[in-house]
């Protein structure tokens, strides 16, 4: 039989300490993930999604393309569909996320009669210009974000979202 009994005192010492790593342990461990996200990201070229339109059919008029990625969550697969408000600005493709920065709903391009030339929030009338810069005295507080583009063989390929750089 041995002779090393724990005392009240020792077995209350490492049933805390226990709890109290284990507990610090959950608070570490989303900050270490969030450290580390960039360095676990796909690299250069895994964030495009090829669309099927052809960047010779984009004109200056906004046009909205549907795009469609697997999203993967924790274990769960899914295919997530996206939109882009597309056109030709110059030389340049311009994509624009048609998510309302007022309270997310969507936006279309001259979706308001009655404001030609401008995107339209119908939720609560927030209303863009065609860079996306919002309109003074409407509900958005900041311009539509825009997304990053490429060719690819004459299709568009559609990346992630970033801030405006129009406005
Ligand atoms: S959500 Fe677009 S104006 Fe409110």
């Amino acid at each position: 039989m041995s002779n090393n009994k724990v005392s009240r005192r020792q077995f209350l010492s490492y049933t805390l300490t226990g709890v109290g790593g284990f507990m610090a342990a959950g608070m570490l461990m989303p900050m270490v993930r969030f450290a580390v996200d960039p360095i676990l990201q796909k690299k250069e070229g895994g964030d495009f999604v090829l669309t099927e339109k052809k960047v010779a059919d984009i004109t200056d008029v906004p046009v909205r393309v549907d795009f469609t990625y697997e999203q993967v969550d924790a274990w769960y697969k899914s295919d997530v569909t996206n939109s882009a408000w597309v056109y030709k600005e110059g030389d340049s493709i311009i994509a624009l996320s048609p998510v309302c920065k007022h309270l997310g709903c969507t936006v279309n391009w001259e979706g308001d009669p009655a404001h030609k030339n401008q995107f339209f929030c119908p939720c609560h009338g927030g209303r863009y210009e065609k860079t996306g810069k919002n309109v003074p005295k409407t509900p958005p507080l900041g311009p539509l974000d825009q997304f990053e583009v490429r060719e690819n063989d004459g299709f568009l390929e559609i990346g992630k979202a970033i801030p405006n750089t129009l406005v």
